[in-house]
């Protein structure tokens, strides 16, 4: 009996393969095996692709079949391999033409009735099929969408696996069937969040345009109500639009956490607040089987916002410093290893001790000394130390309202422009390096030759090394914000008013 072959492809991260789907039909007694590595999800695919061919009207011959995935050694999870499972096999009983089967990528998972469920991953999957030569890929109708944005390729969208069959040249009677479709997209949070909502606070919305232009990590630290959430999720929206990298990234990454992408790619930065009781895994990723982005990964060429951040686990506090470093998330398994890209904005938000009033006008706290000392105590200092931004918060007055009504606030749109020409400006004089943003500028850079800025402009920030009331490390991180206040405002190189701001949009915590 000749074997029938087609191919699938196998995620890890996202990274995809191309997996090799053989069937052979013996005529031993009937039964049915799948090897080459299977999990147990995909073990189930046994039971469920017969039924599906059955009850779709596509019987399998009762024989023995020995369905076998290569390369072995490639870990393979979920439920993606259905489609490639069933069409082998009846390219094998020649029930289709098996050259049209074999020339095929197939993607998709099966419910018992025969009808093709949309599965995640299919923008990446997709995208691998497409690096490693496939013309033609077949998906469920509800991912045909999502696949088409793959330029490239051929993409065919079924409904049934009797629709399949029939593309493939079978000889079974059409049976119209309503195809499983997903949920559409939702509009990027905070859409409809304008800076411009903002009243007073004008330092904190300095320090945001900073840290959009500059790419600079953000600590907001002050009592309840004083609008750090309000402040963080207005970032995205003053960020620029993503390039088509960043957003074919930022679309395979919601792909293969099963979020909607919809027809066209992502091109708004993404914005992920996860809950201060998430675990590790649901930051970093994991889970069993297939491994998932999380929240960290999501909010690539993002913001990823830690609201009450001193709540969160160290374990998940700790688990961000590795993508902080190096813009890359890795999830070790004993026979695998997924990369998830990481390069996020970070800002996290906490207040001033647990009862949330230290050091707020008019109220009073109520914590021990100690418990206030520990609480910003589990902000670790190494986390802190990425941090270039670290922002006192304050209450608005009833005076400050009242006078804001008389001044123009800064919009969104407007914003967001000037933080585009602030980071083509870096951009152009970063040229040379590997750095896009001021904030990945390394120290020896900042104080070296090309960089070098007068001692009449650095006085204020040498006195305060020379007293002891900044770090080496600190010294940097203002240096690097005041790289970006020259950029925002057009200017050659910063001037002493420049690090006189920088300065103070570090004050937070300690000096
Ligand atoms: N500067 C401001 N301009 C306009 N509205 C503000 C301002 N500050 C606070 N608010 C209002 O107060 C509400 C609470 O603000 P927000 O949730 O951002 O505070 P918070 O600092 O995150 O507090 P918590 O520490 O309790 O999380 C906002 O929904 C907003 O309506
Ligand atoms: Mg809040």
């Amino acid at each position: 009996m000749p074997l029938g072959r087609t191919s699938a492809v196998a995620l890890l991260g996202l990274t995809g393969e191309i997996v090799e789907v053989e069937a052979d039909i013996s005529s031993n007694l009937p039964g049915f095996v799948l090897i080459g590595l299977p999990d147990a999800a995909l073990g189930e695919a046994r039971d469920r692709v017969r039924a599906a061919a059955t009850n779709t009207g596509c019987e399998f011959p009762a024989r023995k079949v020995t369905v076998n995935l290569s390369p072995a050694a490639l870990p393979k999870h979920g439920s993606g391999f259905d489609l490639a499972i069933a069409l082998a096999i009846l390219a094998a009983d020649r029930l289709v033409n098996a050259d049209s089967v074999a020339s095929v990528v197939h993607l998709g998972e099966l419910g018992l009735d025969g009808r093709l469920r949309p599965i995640s991953g299919i923008l990446p999957s997709t995208l691998a099929a497409a690096r490693a030569g496939a013309t033609t890929v077949m998906v469920p109708t509800g991912n045909a969408d999502e696949a088409a944005l793959v330029p490239g390729v051929r993409v065919v969208g079924v409904a049934s696996l009797l629709e399949a069959a029939i593309w493939h040249g079978g000889e079974y009677t059409p049976v119209p069937v309503e195809p499983i479709l997903r949920a559409a997209p939702m509009g990027a949070a905070g859409d409809n969040l304008d800076l411009s909502d903002i009243i007073g606070n004008d330092d904190a919305i300095e320090a945001i345009q900073v840290a959009a232009a500059g790419g600079h990590h953000m600590f907001l630290l002050g009592p309840p109500g004083a609008g750090k959430t309000m402040l963080a999720t207005r970032l995205p929206g003053i960020l620029p639009d993503l390039d088509a990298d960043a957003a074919l990234e930022v679309s395979c990454v919601r792909s293969l956490a099963g979020l909607p992408v919809g027809a066209s790619l992502a091109t708004r930065p993404p914005l992920e607040a996860p809950h201060h009781t998430a675990t590790a895994a649901s930051i970093v990723g994991g889970g069993s089987g297939v491994i998932r982005p999380g929240a960290a990964a999501r909010a690539n060429h993002g913001v990823l916002f830690l609201d009450e951040a001193p709540e969160f686990q160290r374990a998940v506090l700790d688990a961000l410093r590795q993508p902080l470093e190096s813009g890359l998330i890795s999830i070790h398994r004993a026979n695998s290893v997924a990369h998830f890209p990481g390069r996020f904005q970070l800002v996290l938000a906490a207040n001033p001790c647990p009862c949330g009033q230290y050091g707020a006008r008019d109220s009073e706290c109520v914590c021990a000394p100690s418990a206030r000392r520990r609480y910003l105590a589990r902000l670790s200092g190494p986390l802190l130390d990425r941090i270039d931004i670290q922002l006192r918060v304050a209450r608005i007055t009833s005076a400050t309202m009242r006078m804001a009504d008389e001044k123009q606030r800064a919009d969104t749109t407007t914003v967001r422009s000037r933080v585009v020409s602030a980071r083509a400006a870096t951009a152009e004089r970063l040229g040379a390096t590997p750095c896009a943003l001021n904030s990945q500028v390394p120290g020896p850079w900042l104080r070296g030759p090309h960089a070098r800025l007068g001692p009449s402009t650095t006085v204020s920030i040498d006195r305060a090394l020379e007293r002891g009331g900044l770090t080496m490390r600190g010294y940097d991180r203002v240096l690097r914000l005041a790289w970006t206040f020259a950029d925002l405002d057009g200017a050659q190189r910063p001037t002493a008013d420049h690090l006189g701001r920088a300065l103070y949009l570090r004050k937070a915590i300690s000096s």
